[in-house]
Order: C-alpha cells, then sequence, then structure tokens
C-alpha cells in the first residue's frame, strides 16, 4: 500500500500553533491542490486532534468531479469520538472507519465501522480487507511520527507557506514535536519542485529504500 502524507508548513517548518489551532496559513490555490491529491486516495486518514481541529469532513468537493468519494478511517487511542462532528453527519463522503487502538470506539452509526486493534495491523487490515491501494495521511503529526515509526511512509507532499513564520519552540512540525527526532534518517528524494506567486511553493518527496 502506498502511503502518502500531505501537509502545509510555514517558512519555519511549523505545521500549526501550540495551542493546536485551525491550520489556515496557505492559499486557495493550496486547497485545490489538496483535492487533487485526494483524488488519487482510495482512503483518507487522520488523527482525531486534527479532525476536530480543523473540523473536517474529508470529501472531495462535488465541483471537482470526483469519479468517487475516499474511504475516511479516523485514528484514536482512546476511542472517543463527537458523535456530532460534521465528519459523521456529511453524507456525501466515504464510508468511516474508525480505530481505537487502546480501547474499542463507541459509536454505533450508520454507514461507521469501528476497529479495535494496533496502527499496524489496522493498515494491514485497509490494505488486504478493505482494497486501499493509496492512503493519504492529512494529519497530524503525532499520528504521522507514528507512520514514519512503522517506516511505511512512501511520499510526502508539501506545501512550504514562505509568507509565514509561526513560531514557538512547542508548535508542531510534520512529525508532532520538533524537538524529538526519529532515532535514524529516511532517504526521499525530491520528485516535484513548483514556486507560486502566492509566497507558497508545492514539493513532492519520494521514499527511495
Ligand atoms: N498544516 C497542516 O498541513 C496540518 C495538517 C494536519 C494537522 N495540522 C494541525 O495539527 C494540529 C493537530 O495536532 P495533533 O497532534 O492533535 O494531531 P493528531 O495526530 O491528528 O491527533 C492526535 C490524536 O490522534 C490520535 N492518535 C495520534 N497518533 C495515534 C496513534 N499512533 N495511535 C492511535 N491514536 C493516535 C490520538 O487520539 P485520542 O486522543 O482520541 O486517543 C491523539 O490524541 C492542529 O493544529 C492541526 O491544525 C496541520
Amino acid at each position: 500500500m502506498n502511503i502518502i502524507l500531505n501537509f502545509a508548513i510555514s517558512a519555519d517548518g511549523k505545521i500549526g500553533t501550540k495551542q493546536k489551532n485551525a491550520s489556515k496559513f496557505t492559499s486557495q490555490k493550496d486547497l485545490e491542490r489538496l483535492w487533487a491529491i485526494r483524488m488519487r486516495a482510495d482512503a483518507l486518514m487522520v488523527g482525531r486532534g486534527t479532525l476536530e481541529a480543523d473540523h473536517m469532513s474529508m470529501t472531495i468537493p462535488e465541483h471537482c468531479h470526483p469519479d468517487r468519494q475516499p474511504l475516511r478511517l479516523i485514528i484514536s487511542r482512546q476511542g472517543q469520538f463527537d458523535l456530532s462532528h460534521k465528519v459523521f453527519h456529511t453524507p456525501h463522503g466515504g464510508a468511516i472507519h474508525l480505530l481505537g487502538t487502546e480501547q474499542s470506539p463507541s459509536a454505533e452509526l450508520e454507514g461507521v465501522t469501528t476497529h479495535h486493534q494496533s496502527l499496524a495491523s489496522f493498515l494491514t487490515h485497509c490494505e488486504q480487507q478493505l482494497g486501499i491501494q493509496t492512503l493519504l495521511c492529512e494529519g497530524g503529526g503525532e499520528l504521522v511520527r507514528s507512520l514514519a515509526e512503522l517506516g511505511v511512509i512512501s511520499e510526502i507532499n508539501l506545501t512550504i507557506a514562505g509568507h509565514t513564520l509561526i513560531g514557538g519552540a512547542e508548535a508542531p512540525g510534520i512529525l508532532g514535536n520538533v524537538m524529538s527526532h526519529l532515532p535514524a534518517s529516511q532517504h526521499f528524494v525530491i520528485s516535484h519542485f513548483e514556486p507560486l506567486e502566492t509566497g507558497e511553493c508545492f514539493l513532492t518527496y519520494q521514499r527511495v529504500h
């Protein structure tokens, strides 16, 4: 399975503030790029923190004419989900799968399937049982850190927002806490570089094994 990331990062490498507010600091073009990347995916995945901070519906807008809506995978340890969240009330999105790694999710809703297993075994389930070939993880840093530790990330899409400095030692980067490094480096090569007049730059990196 191809696991790809998409993140907007500030000029100082942050994905949001330490208060974990919504991360809307990029242009309309960046949003359009996100939708284009979503069109490649069989499933979208986020941590519960990002779902709530960014008020996500995890869908592709109808005006993009998607041939199908990707599955929506939401990851938690505690398995506590706010069932009034808009993701559960956006009927035109893909089927929803909730994972609770430490506690079983308690959500009995039509169109929602719950899972209680480790993140690694859930990824195997996604590939073998749900037929997911391309999975787009849209954050946050805490979840991506776990994916990086499993060594399963194959592509990273970044929008570097050269116009924005977020600052703050505790503001997260794409691997969460910027002071906490992976035990070993992983090798990616750049495959796309597109500076924009908006003060942003679109980049894509591919994993080299
Ligand atoms: N700039 C960008 O492109 C971008 C992208 C995404 C997010 N963000 C920003 O990042 C911030 C959210 O950060 P966050 O650290 O809260 O992100 P997060 O990783 O989305 O959410 C953290 C929560 O997700 C669950 N989780 C994370 N890793 C897990 C794992 N390995 N196994 C099981 N559950 C796991 C846990 O949920 P439970 O607490 O339910 O157990 C955890 O508390 C927001 O400010 C958001 O705007 C920015």
